[in-house]
C-alpha cells in the first residue's frame, strides 16, 4: 500500500481540528444549526467523513449487517465493536466518535453496562449509545455516573425489533407519541446528551424534539429533528440487501466498484496487470548475478 499523501485533491478541507464536544452539540441545537451524523466502521472512511465535515461519527452496530453480513444487528459482539471503534477513532480528528453498545453488552446489569462502555471508551470512542427508553434509563444513568457521555436511542430499536415484530414505523398514534415523549424525558433525566429517534412518524418526532432539552438525531423520522444520521453504506449505495424508504442514496457506488474490480480480475487473468510502472527491479547487474548463481 502506498504512503498517505498530502494531496490537495482530497475531498474537502477540514474546517477545524478541535474535537466536537457534547457542549458543541447542545450549542448547535440552541442556535438551530443542524447536526450531521453518519456511521463509519473503519479508518479510511472515518478520515473521509471527518474531512467532509460530519459532526458525529457513529460506529453503529449496523456493522453487523453492512460489514459482517448478518441479517440483523443482534449477533455482533463487544470484541468486534471495539475493533471498529478503534479504527474509526484513528481516522477522525474533529468528529465526535460514538460507539454503539452491542446487544447483550448492557442489558444484564448496570455493572456489565459500565464495563462495556469503558471498553468502547478505551478503544477510542468519545461517547457510547444504547437502545431503549424509560426501561433503559437506569442503565444510561449508571454509565453517565461513571463519567461516560451517553446517547439514547428510541423509536425503532433494531436490536430488539429484530427479535419481535420486525422493523416497523413508531409513533403512529397520539398514544404512541406520548410514550416516546416519556421515553425521551426518562433518558434526559438519566443524563444522556442526545437521543437518536429511529423511524418515528415525523409529527411525533417533532413533538419529542420540541419537548426535549437535548439534541435529537433522526433516522427515518422527518426533518424536524436537530440532526440526521444515515448508515454510510446506504448513503453511498454499496449495501443493496435492504433499502428503507428513509434512505437517500447520495451515490450509487456498487456499480463502479463492481466495474473496477471486474476490470482488475480480467487484467490479472489476461496478464495485463501489473505493468512496468507497477513493478520493482533489482539493483543493476544483480538480476544477471542471481540467475548465474541459480544456474539459469
Ligand atoms: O447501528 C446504527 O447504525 C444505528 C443508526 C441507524 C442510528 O444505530
Amino acid at each position: 500500500m502506498s504512503q498517505p499523501s498530502s494531496s490537495s485533491s482530497s475531498p474537502a478541507a477540514p474546517a477545524a481540528k478541535k474535537k466536537v464536544s457534547v457542549g458543541d452539540l447542545a450549542a448547535m441545537r440552541k442556535d438551530g444549526v443542524k447536526i450531521a451524523v453518519l456511521t463509519a466502521y473503519d479508518y479510511s472512511t472515518s478520515l473521509i467523513c471527518d474531512r467532509a465535515g460530519v459532526d458525529v461519527i457513529l460506529v453503529g452496530d449496523s456493522a453487523a449487517m453492512v460489514v459482517l453480513g448478518h441479517p440483523s444487528t443482534v449477533p455482533i459482539g463487544m470484541h468486534e465493536m471495539a475493533m471498529f471503534c478503534g479504527a474509526v477513532s484513528r481516522g477522525a480528528k474533529r468528529a465526535m466518535i460514538v460507539g454503539d453498545m452491542p446487544f447483550g453488552s448492557y442489558q444484564p446489569s448496570d455493572e456489565k453496562a459500565v464495563g462495556s462502555a469503558v471498553q468502547l471508551i478505551k478503544a477510542g470512542c468519545d461517547a457510547v449509545k444504547l437502545e431503549g427508553g424509560a426501561e433503559m434509563a437506569g442503565r444510561a444513568k449508571a454509565i453517565v455516573d461513571a463519567g461516560i457521555p451517553v446517547m439514547g436511542h428510541i423509536g425503532l430499536k433494531p436490536q430488539t425489533a429484530a427479535l419481535w415484530e420486525g422493523y416497523r414505523l413508531q409513533g403512529k398514534t397520539a398514544g404512541s407519541a406520548a410514550r416516546l415523549v416519556k421515553d425521551a424525558q426518562a433518558l434526559e433525566k438519566a443524563g444522556v446528551f442526545s437521543i437518536v429517534l429511529e423511524m418515528i412518524a415525523s409529527e411525533a418526532a417533532e413533538l419529542v424534539t420540541s419537548k426535549a432539552s437535548v439534541p435529537t438525531i433522526g433516522i427515518g423520522s422527518g426533518p424536524g429533528c436537530d440532526g440526521q444520521v444515515l448508515v454510510l453504506h446506504d448513503l453511498l449505495g454499496i449495501y443493496e440487501d435492504i433499502k428503507p424508504k428513509f434512505v437517500k442514496r447520495y451515490a450509487e457506488l456498487a456499480k463502479p466498484m463492481l466495474d473496477a474490480i471486474s476490470s482488475y480480475a480480467q487484467e490479472v487473468k489476461a496478464g495485463r496487470f501489473p505493468q512496468e510502472q507497477n513493478t520493482f527491479h533489482m539493483a543493476p547487474g544483480e538480476a544477471e548475478k542471481m540467475r548465474r548463481q541459480a544456474g539459469k
